[in-house]
């Protein structure tokens, strides 16, 4: 018999649960239901390690089945796509055994916590890729409408030659001293602070919109606030999770912590733009401000995570121009279709359902997906000569594999 489109499954298997796995859960759950996917993706079974925890999760998130080691979850018959939703300390362990074993794999970002695991990372999904197997990043924002479609009037000329980059991800979430430790705070774990959790997002969408790669950087970073009290006891931190296993009971002591608060740095792009980008998590009073704003030639667009479903738009060859915001949520706009009438707008949640959307896509269509292991090399490389120029008192440091151009130095 053959099956319709709709009826063929691809069964998905989600490692960690916390965050990332109740965002990434509602995308498995609601993609199928608003796009015509080629292939059903079925939530089979969920890994943590904790398993009176992992089964509350599954039967909350509507996941099947649970798992309390990823290695089993990786060689069940019913997984044919691997989801990552765990630190980055886990990601190239996980994912180039789940890729060597046959499995599609979703990774969330930064891909890994050094440029080494990236390589690794990166070599390990060409190889699969020659046998069919696809992995891609999670690098969500790509697929906020009003983001891609600022990607599609760039590549379109809509501003012109390039000539600045200001890039900003912006959070507050860590102003409080008495905010607890979380992996976040561990370079261990988290590869580094401000920079790997939020620059890496800022990195990818400026480098994505423009198409227009970093070449050298010149950084600076601090960490404010150096020593955090352990959580009283494992739970929910703000919009950040400490998951099952990470600390056990251990209040009254403190922690060290080991990553940037905030690094903020000056980059040129290949094409010879001046760029500039900043990331923190004591921006007081920005809860999650991802900010793009692009100069070029002919126009300006602005993209602001914070007000998600508008672009800002500068068209200098109008007769009397002036900014304009435009509300993307027309038909004509990417994804857009699929959802509301215009004017009924999106939300956090819908750039996970795309993500999973275009993935399934992909494997069906035996396409690679962008952002691809190697595409989330490139960001890692940038984060580490960013971070390399921060730890050598702002030296400027090339990136390793991208062409100079312009004013670098
Ligand atoms: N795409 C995005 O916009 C976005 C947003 C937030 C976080 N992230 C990324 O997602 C990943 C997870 O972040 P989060 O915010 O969900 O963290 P979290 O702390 O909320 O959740 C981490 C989960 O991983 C589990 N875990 C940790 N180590 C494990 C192990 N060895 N084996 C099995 N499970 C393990 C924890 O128990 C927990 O369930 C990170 O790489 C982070 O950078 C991406």
């Amino acid at each position: 018999m053959t099956l319709s489109r709709t009826e063929q499954t691809l069964g998905v298997g989600m490692i960690g649960y916390a965050f990332m796995g109740a965002a990434h859960s509602q995308a498995w759950r609601s993609a199928p239901r608003f796009f015509d996917l080629p292939a059903r993706p079925r939530m089979s079974v969920l890994a943590g390690r904790d398993e009176a925890r992992a089964k509350a999760a599954a039967d909350k998130y509507g996941w099947d089945d649970v798992e309390t080691d990823w290695t089993r979850l990786i060689a069940r018959d019913d997984v044919d796509i691997v989801d990552i939703c765990t630190p980055g300390d886990t990601h190239a362990e996980m994912a180039i055994a789940a890729l060597a074993a046959g499995k599609h794999v979703l990774c969330e970002k930064p891909l890994a916590n050094s440029v080494a695991e990236a390589e690794a990372m990166a070599a390990a999904a060409r190889q699969a890729a020659a046998r069919g197997v696809r992995a891609m990043c999670g690098f969500t924002y790509r697929r906020v409408p009003a983001a891609r479609l600022m990607a599609e009037l760039v590549a379109g000329g809509a501003i012109g030659t390039l000539r600045h980059v200001r890039a900003s991800y912006l959070q507050d979430w860590l102003i409080d001293p008495a905010a607890p430790m979380s992996w976040r705070l561990e370079r261990q774990r988290a590869g580094s602070g401000a920079l790997g959790d939020i620059g890496a997002h800022a990195i990818d969408l400026a480098q994505y919109v423009t198409g227009d790669p970093i070449t050298g950087v010149t950084a600076l970073s601090s960490t404010f606030v150096p020593r955090r009290p352990m959580p009283a006891a494992e739970g929910f931190l703000g919009t950040h999770a400490a998951g099952d296993g990470e600390y056990g009971a251990v209040g009254g002591e403190f922690g060290e912590v080991t990553v940037d608060d905030a690094t903020v740095f000056l980059a040129c792009t290949a094409s010879g733009a001046l760029a500039t980008f900043e990331a923190s998590r004591f921006a007081t009073g920005h809860k999650n401000g991802l900010r793009l704003e692009l100069n070029g030639s002919a126009g300006s667009i602005i993209f602001d995570l914070e007000r998600m479903n508008e672009l800002v738009i500068y068209d200098a060859r109008e007769e009397n121009p002036g900014f304009r915001t435009v509300l993307v949520t027309e038909p004509s706009h990417p994804y857009i279709a699929a959802w509301w009438p215009p004017g009924h707008t999106l939300g956090y949640e819908h750039a996970f359902t795309h993500q999973v959307r275009d993935f399934v896509e992909g494997i069906a269509s035996g396409q690679d997906v962008a952002p691809t292991f190697d595409d989330a090399l490139g960001v890692q490389r940038v984060l580490a000569a960013v971070g390399q120029s921060a730890a050598e008192s702002a030296r400027w440091v090339d990136v390793p594999g991208a062409t100079k151009g312009g004013t670098h130095p």
